[in-house]
């Protein structure tokens, strides 16, 4: 490795912090831009604060259930500010941390705001005490790691309503008793299971015929019938048409289309969750000749070095465009980082998207890596094994029977592509899959490594045994 080659980072979420902490280790002198909060989306407005209020929300429904268990309690009342206050504590601590890691590796942070000129050129304009500043960073090596924000979209009088969008109803200081939320990807189902765990009322308006499109359609199916069960509703296949306030001017109505009738519903809030899209900020690809992506979010284009077509000039996380999830945006940034600081004889790091797994933190939860049963089938011929969760030991004694494991796999081959569980702590179940996956595991290597008992996991491996052997929980 180069020794203090110097490295300029722009923007400081999780894309951009792991991407100078990691080029620090390597031994590069490195500047890292950040012109709002350390942690970006991910800490800040994403992930961390979203899983949280999913937590208080499934504390509540514990308590709700906790009769089954043989504990009486009265019914859960829900104290929001202080939700939100935990919520803002935890987030500040964990800022802190980041901060504090930061700091221990020499990393100089600087606030303000990065604008690029070329891979060894940015210029940061801050405010000091009043008085504004621009400083000229030079430097060997640029990581662009700007991030995303929220879409919107071009519903007639939508703005007229204020309808939120996620980072709007984290900074909320009331619970609305009704939110209609439009989108039912993974934000939209993650936000109604909070709103409806917390005790409010909730209706998904989706433009698909199936909620968290881009997942298998028969696991996406069980969330939904979990959700329906728990009182979301669910409308699948709408055309959203347009907005207004009541008369009274106390709800918020939308009008759309489901299955060629026009309907109307109204709601305290509308939350509009459709995606969100790169954020370019001091970064002119028309100024610097910087190549996008064509579709569908128009990130920045990079190689599977992490290498923009501009020298010297990598780029990570959401603004890429590709796949726009945290743990993407570390790997990503490690890449980034390793190729920036190597020697030219050496290798170049690849971006291997192979086997990343994919989450969602409702409950259940739904996880899965590889390849849907639907895009197995176009490429060769598959089997699929599943085990359901009642007929789990574990999730009997946890309460928790609702979803299954799904593992398809080649069928002449055995070969595992695909790994799909909808249930409880689906999310940490399927790293084992993951690993697996990255060293190309059959489906009676799977079947075959002993799991332990009593625990969820054990369905995966009924799952993989149901395609070599038969499952024995199973008749
Ligand atoms: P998304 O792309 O997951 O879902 C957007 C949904 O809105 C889709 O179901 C789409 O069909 C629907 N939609 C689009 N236009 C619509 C319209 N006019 N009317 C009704 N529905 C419409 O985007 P989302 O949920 O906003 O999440 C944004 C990003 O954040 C994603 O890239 C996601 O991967 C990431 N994220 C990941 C999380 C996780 O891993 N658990 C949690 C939250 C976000």
């Amino acid at each position: 490795m180069s020794a203090k080659r110097r490295i300029t980072v722009i923007g400081g979420g999780i894309g951009g912090y792991t991407a100078a902490i990691r080029a620090a280790r390597l031994g590069g002198e490195i500047t890292l831009v950040e012109h709002a909060e350390i942690g970006g989306t991910c800490l800040n407005w994403g992930c961390i604060p979203f899983k949280l209020l999913l937590q208080s929300a499934s504390v509540a429904s514990t308590v709700n259930k906790a009769k089954e268990f043989g504990i009486k309690t009265g019914p859960p009342e829900v104290d929001y500010a202080a939700l939100m206050a935990r919520k803002n504590q935890v987030v500040a601590e964990l800022r802190k941390g980041v901060k504090s890691l930061v700091k221990a590796k020499r990393i100089r942070l600087l606030v303000g705001s990065a604008e690029l000129f070329n891979g060894n050129r940015v210029e940061v304009s801050a405010m000091k005490n009043g008085t504004a500043s621009v400083e000229e960073i030079k430097s060997d090596r640029v990581i662009i790691a700007t991030g995303s924000k929220p879409s919107s979209i071009p519903i007639p009088d939508l703005d007229k309503v204020q309808a939120q969008n996620s980072d709007d109803f984290l900074n909320s200081r009331t619970m609305p008793s009704s939110t209609i939320i439009i989108g039912g990807g993974v934000i939209g189902v993650e936000l109604a299971q909070i709103l409806n765990g917390l005790g409010g009322s909730v209706t998904i308006l989706e433009l698909q015929n199936q909620i968290i499109p881009g997942f298998d359609k028969e696991i996406a199916d069980i969330l939904e019938s979990e959700l329906k069960q728990q009182g979301v509703t669910i409308i699948k296949g709408v055309l959203i048409s347009g907005a207004a306030m009541s008369k009274n001017k106390l709800k918020k109505i939308v009008a759309f289309d489901s299955d060629g009738k026009e309907q109307t519903i109204s709601a305290d809030e509308i939350v509009v969750a459709v995606g969100r899209e790169p954020v370019m900020s001091g970064v002119s690809s028309e100024k610097l000749g910087l190549d996008l992506n064509n579709v569908p979010r128009k990130g920045i284009k990079v190689n599977c070095h992490m290498e923009t077509n501009l020298p010297n000039v990598y780029a990570v996380g959401d603004v890429t465009g590709e796949n726009m999830l945290a743990h993407v945006a570390s790997a990503q940034a490690e890449v980034a980082a390793y190729n920036a600081l190597r020697d030219e004889a050496t290798r170049p790091m690849i971006m291997d998207y192979k086997s990343i797994p994919s989450c969602v933190y409702t409950s259940p939860e739904v996880a899965f890596v590889g390849l849907t049963e639907e895009q197995a089938m176009k490429k060769v011929d598959v089997e699929v094994g599943r085990f359901p969760f009642s007929a789990s030991g574990k999730a009997r004694l946890l309460g928790e029977t609702g979803g299954m494991v799904k593992i398809i796999a080649d069928k002449n081959y055995g070969e595992v592509l695909g790994v799909h569980i909808v249930g409880s702590r689906a999310t940490d179940m399927i790293a084992e899959a993951v690993l697996g996956m990255n060293m190309e595991i059959t489906i009676d290597e799977l079947a075959h490594t002993v799991h332990p008992h009593p625990t969820l996991s054990e369905g995966v491996m009924e799952a993989a045994l149901s395609l070599s052997g038969g499952a024995i929980h199973m008749p």
